[in-house]
């Protein structure tokens, strides 16, 4: 890799990020096109978030991706946002645009696309759990009401950030019927029984879900569990639902498709895709 003094430089903030593949994935991608750009992950407090996009803009950063838990923050301080992005509430992608800060959402896409890859038995219609009510899940839930799956239980510490997601997915797609839950093993329960699909979209693993699946009666073998996290490869939330029987799915293919969508609107050019998978299945053997 050559870096001169017209190396483009895109970066990642979130808090933490050093578990974070996108480096390699984008670095990759930007070796394959021959892009004079490098990748690289930026850890930033929450209390330095506004002076971390006045940096963006000071240094001429072209392009930025947003983790936990900054997406919905970092929207008062850009100079545009997309439709999608402002509805959910939730920006994952920064395009500099000549200058001006525009904020994208890529999550929702990235996510379909790994759930009909690596799921396939999962349909719209199928009812789903999901717990978590953060940038990730805003834009996730968006993306599931809007492609068929219209029975939804959403399940969340702070019970009114759930009703905040369910007023908007219910006003946006007006099939949509959102029930909203906390997080007490009954309710968990309950939801669990009826749905077959959990997307799990916290950042930490939580015991009234751990003890739920702990507890479970029966077998899970008809349901799927997609955890949003992919550090470690399995979450100990994950490997009790595989112990039952269930499917569980990592979200490191979400990571990769929701990669390809923000590098096309970072260089306004097509992914290269093979190289990125390329990467990406490196990443993948050696952590399994
Ligand atoms: N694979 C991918 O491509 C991909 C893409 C996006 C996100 N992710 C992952 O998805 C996860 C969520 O990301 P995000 O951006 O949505 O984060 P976020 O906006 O910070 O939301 C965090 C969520 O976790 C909950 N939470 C945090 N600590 C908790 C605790 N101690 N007890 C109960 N609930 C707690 C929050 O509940 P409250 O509302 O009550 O605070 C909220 O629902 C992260 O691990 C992120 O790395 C992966």
């Amino acid at each position: 890799m050559k870096i001169d003094g017209q190396t483009r430089l895109y970066i990642l903030i979130g808090n933490p990020v050093a578990h974070s593949l996108s480096p390699l994935l984008y670095n990759a991608a930007f070796a394959a096109c021959r892009m004079n750009a490098i990748y690289v992950a930026c850890p930033v407090e929450p209390e330095h978030v506004g002076e971390a996009i006045e940096g963006l803009r000071a240094l001429n950063i072209a392009g930025v991706n947003v983790t936990s838990p900054h997406k919905e923050t970092v929207m008062a301080y850009l100079d545009q946002i997309s439709g999608e992005a402002a509805l959910v509430r939730s920006v994952n992608t920064i395009v500099n645009r000549a200058g001006k800060m525009v904020g994208e959402t890529t999550d929702g896409r990235g996510f379909m696309a790994d759930l009909g890859e690596r799921a396939p038995s999962v349909k719209p219609g199928d009812s789903v759990l999901l717990i978590g009510a953060g940038g990730a899940a805003r834009a996730v839930a968006f993306a599931l009401v809007q492609n068929g799956f219209h029975e939804l239980y959403i399940a969340n510490r702070t019970v009114g950030r759930g009703r905040f997601l369910a007023d908007i997915l219910q006003c946006s797609v007006h099939e949509a019927h959102c029930r909203v839950i906390g997080l007490g093993q009954e309710e968990l329960r309950d939801a669990l029984n009826a749905c077959r699909l959990l997307v799990y979209c916290l950042t930490v693993d939580l015991e009234p879900v751990k003890a739920v699946l702990q507890d479970h009666a029966s077998s899970l073998v008809d349901k799927v569990f997609y955890d949003l996290r992919y550090s470690p490869a399995v979450s100990e939330t994950a490997a009790l639902f595989r112990n039952r029987g269930g499917i569980a799915i990592n979200g490191r293919g979400m990571l990769y498709h929701q990669a390809i969508s923000a590098f096309e609107l970072f260089t306004e050019q097509r992914a290269p895709a093979e190289e990125m998978l390329t990467a990406y299945r490196k990443a993948h053997e050696r952590e399994i």
